[in-house]
């Protein structure tokens, strides 16, 4: 008998499927003109200060990046008012979420994160073959007690995404700090916080300002969403200098193109780019919200750039229907009564509520 090809964990691994793109639905059922509200994409674009930047180091395709992304890495650390050291920087904060594992946990390990919850926690556990304890929530939140409470002596991640994707909802400060010093100090947090210039909750934590309450805590961070950049990947993680340290070693070199480290650094300084953004992401969520609940449909109160709307029947057809009218959304095989919704421009949002309203009469 020949050895195993893979892990089991890696058999059984489902790979990531994203918000199917608009080329697809063109070639697959003929529609043109298609607009994708699946992929939590910032609506309004880059920054133009970024889309500069960028143009400006296209000629120099043929050189590798600067591996140690300086430039990128100080204008974060001058934006949290932290050391250089503290910080990595990643292609997309999914590599550095799938780092943190291939990082700290090993096999004879364990990691404990939300179900739902961004389902990259999960590919990084199976990846890596270190068993997980996935936390159901409660009423769609991350339940904070239920999962110190799976923490185990061999545990050694713990993810929470706040706010949580694909359910929008978030934790507040208090049963964070809690978490935070509750938690055995062998166990390395991560709040993962990739749509948090998104959340105007008054008790919403920002995680970087509790890094004190233990030594063992990554914040992750990415520009994909509100600063409009996914098509670059980058993201960044803040932690303790020996934690980036120890991720540096196992991490690829020149993870973040030229292009992206340039891209990245304008877009950090255009706030005016990002203030339009979160108004805009504020006003039309509420507007979601307000008229998907007219249409009798449930929606998950949001701090994040996308809602969660539960259609109370199968939300499979109702997702087909809305593909063949032009309009892509994202619908979970573990929330079989739900789609999530982007935030999109006005026009958008517009003919989301009027495709939905006619596919459900
Ligand atoms: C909660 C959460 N974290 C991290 C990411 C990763 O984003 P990126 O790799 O583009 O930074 C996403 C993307 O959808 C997300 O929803």
């Amino acid at each position: 008998m020949t050895s195993p090809l893979v892990l089991p964990s890696v058999e059984t691994l489902v790979p990531y499927e994203g918000g199917k793109p608009i080329e697809e639905l063109a070639r697959e059922l003929g529609v043109t003109s298609a607009i994708k509200l699946a992929s939590n994409e910032n609506p309004l674009g880059p920054s133009p200060k970024a889309l500069e930047a960028a143009r400006a180091r296209i000629g120099e395709l043929h050189l590798y990046p600067d591996g140690a992304a300086y430039r990128l890495r100080e204008a974060i650390a001058a934006q949290h008012g932290i050391d250089m050291g503290e910080v990595i920087q990643g292609n997309g904060s999914n590599e550095l979420l799938d780092l943190v594992v291939r990082t700290f946990a090993r096999p004879e390990h364990h990691v404990v994160f939300a179900e739902p919850a961004f389902v990259v926690y999960r590919i990084a556990a199976l990846s890596g073959g270190v068993p997980f304890t996935a936390v159901p929530t409660r009423d769609l939140t991350h339940d904070l007690e239920a999962m110190a409470a799976a923490v185990r002596p061999n545990t050694r991640v713990l993810f929470v995404a706040n706010p949580n994707n694909p359910t929008g909802t978030h934790v507040g400060r208090s049963a964070v700090e809690r978490l935070l010093r509750e938690v055995p100090p062998e166990v390395v947090i991560v709040m993962d916080e990739a749509y948090i210039e998104y959340a105007d909750a008054p008790d919403f934590p920002d995680s970087m300002q509790l890094r004190g309450l233990r030594e063992r805590l990554l914040v992750t961070r990415t520009f994909s969403k509100i600063y409009g950049l996914a098509g670059l990947r980058v993201g960044y993680a803040v932690g303790p200098a020996r934690l980036v340290d120890y991720m540096n070693r196992v991490r690829a070199p020149f993870n973040v193109s030229i292009v992206a480290q340039a891209a990245a650094v304008a877009a950090l300084s255009d706030q005016e780019h990002l203030e339009k953004s979160r108004s805009h992401n504020l006003r039309e969520r509420e507007r979601l919200t307000r008229e998907l609940t007219r249409l009798g449909v449930s929606v998950a109160p949001s701090q994040a750039n996308f809602v969660l709307a539960d259609v109370k029947r199968p939300a499979r057809p109702i997702y087909d229907a809305l593909l063949r009218k032009g309009v892509i959304v994202r619908p979970f095989g573990n929330l079989p009564t739900s789609l999530r919704i982007t935030v999109g421009t006005s026009a958008e949002n517009s003919r989301f509520l009027e495709s939905l309203a006619e596919v459900l009469s």
